[in-house]
């Protein structure tokens, strides 16, 4: 499933100047989405009537001045130790989360990949 939801945004986000990472784990997407607002929306409409998940959740918007992936239309991660437990996740620990602790994992990716800028 995941091997087909990165190979839908490789081949739509560039042509839409979109860029982001996409956290795996658990059952659980944690998606970092860059990009002009108006492909955003679009995009996250298109997520939202998406039937591979139960349920999404917005869980922080912001202006950013500069990309965390430029030069990744949808970078995955391989490194299991970035995210919360199963156990963090199912008591609400992403909702909970503060926008630095959401913010965390997308960080550390992104310094793991000098390629992503
Ligand atoms: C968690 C999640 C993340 C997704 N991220 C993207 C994305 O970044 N770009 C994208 O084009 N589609 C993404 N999709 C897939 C879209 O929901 C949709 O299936 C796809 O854009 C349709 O593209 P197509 O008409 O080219 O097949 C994602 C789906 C899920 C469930």
């Amino acid at each position: 499933m995941l091997a087909g939801i990165l190979s839908a945004a490789r081949r739509n986000n560039p042509q839409q100047g979109i860029t982001g990472a996409l956290i795996c784990r658990h059952d659980v997407y944690l998606q970092l989405i860059e990009g002009p607002a108006e492909a955003i929306d679009s995009l996250y409409a298109r997520i939202l009537s998406d039937d591979r998940h139960t349920n999404v959740d917005l869980l922080l918007t912001e202006d950013m001045g500069e990309r965390m992936f430029p030069a990744w239309a949808m970078l995955d991660d391989e490194a299991p130790s970035l995210f919360w437990s199963a156990q963090d996740v199912a008591a609400g620990a992403l909702e909970k989360a503060s926008p630095e602790e959401l913010r965390a994992p997308f960080l550390r990716l992104s310094a793991a990949h000098p390629g992503a800028g």
